[in-house]
């Protein structure tokens, strides 16, 4: 297995930077929209074979060099009986059940069994992935201490499930979490995503925490100790990687909009990304956000060639 992206985490000096994008299996891609066509969004994250097919999917086509699991933060809220309902053009919403349930994680046992196919045949390393606890509470709208509790232990179970079955790194997006006022950040969302950090670690497994936002508490996510910190496009990257400890890698920032442009605009934007970040050990070339739909695929196809032919002085 091509291992350039374990090493980032790892800060250790690597000939490029590794490069895989958020949301690399989406809508943007052709082959994903004609599976949309045949099957609901649901089935094809419940159904090990087609959630195998969709990670491949920008695997085989450009090459990133890691892929992430083909599912959502949302399915966790399953174990509590809610129903994701997709509606086409308007995106998710969880319905909440009439009564309160509490499903054992194993009930999401089609993920572990979508890692454990992907394992067989991926040529690049597998992220897993859940949201943070106040990202997930919030769909839910269920902001109080004890769903936030329930949320962080169910996520803990959740997370090790997908290290058993054998994800090579995690990936904990608290989407949302960036952007509370420091109070609330500080009582709904870090504690909750630091005992999830703390449970995880002894796996050995590394971490990435990406909020949007995460700039504005850098301090309080470098403390936790995860792997990586992923940025949002807010910030200039190398001027918070300074920041950064040198044992923490730092992933991000390319603005997704830039991808359903020109290469004209695209092109400067990503030497600036790469020449600023050129010395930085653990630098993991990523977008500060999922991409579009409205992506070109010749700007993907452009981007993994570029970044995958530069050279590391
Ligand atoms: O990155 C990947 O390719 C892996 C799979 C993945 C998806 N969603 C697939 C998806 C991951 C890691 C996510 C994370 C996710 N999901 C987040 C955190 C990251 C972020 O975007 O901030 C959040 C908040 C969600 C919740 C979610 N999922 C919403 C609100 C929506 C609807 C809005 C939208 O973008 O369509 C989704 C749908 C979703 N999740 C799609 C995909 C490919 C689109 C589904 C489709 O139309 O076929």
């Amino acid at each position: 297995m091509q291992d350039l992206f374990l090493k980032a985490l790892r800060c250790e000096k690597v000939p490029r930077p590794p490069i895989w994008i958020m949301r690399q299996a989406g809508r943007y891609l052709p082959e994903y929209r004609a599976l949309r066509a045949r099957h609901s969004f649901q089935k094809l994250v419940h159904t090990p074979e087609l959630a195998t097919q969709v990670t491949h999917l920008p695997i085989d086509r450009f090459g990133f060099d890691a892929a992430i699991l083909f599912s959502d933060i949302l399915v966790i809220a399953e174990l509590f009986g809610y129903e994701i309902d997709f509606i086409e053009g308007k995106g998710m919403k969880l319905r909440a059940p009439s009564q309160e349930i509490d499903l054992p994680v194993e009930s999401l046992r089609y993920v572990p069994e979508t890692i454990r196919l992907l394992k067989k045949t991926l040529p690049v390393p597998l992220i897993g992935f859940c949201g943070g606890p106040y990202t997930v509470c919030k769909y839910m709208e269920r902001l109080t201490p004890k769903w936030l509790d329930k949320v962080t232990e169910a996520s803990i179970s959740y997370l090790k499930m997908q290290v058993d079955a054998g994800a090579d790194a995690l990936q904990i997006f608290d989407s949302w979490a960036g952007h509370l006022e420091p109070h609330d950040f500080h009582t709904i969302a870090l504690p909750y995503l630091a005992r999830l950090v703390k449970a995880i670690k002894p796996t050995g497994v590394p971490i990435i925490i990406f909020c949007r936002g995460s700039h504005r508490y850098l301090s309080e996510l470098i403390a936790l100790e995860p792997a990586a910190i992923g940025f949002d496009y807010e910030v200039d990257l190398s001027e918070i990687a300074k920041q950064v400890p040198s044992h923490i890698a730092v992933q991000g920032n390319l603005n997704p909009e830039l991808l359903n442009g020109p290469l004209s605009s695209l092109e400067p934007a990503v030497n600036y990304l790469l020449d600023a970040m050129q010395d930085r050990p653990g630098f993991i070339f990523n977008l500060g956000h999922g991409i579009e739909p409205l992506a070109r695929i010749e700007n993907v196809q452009w981007l993994v060639e570029y970044v995958q032919k530069q050279k590391v002085h």
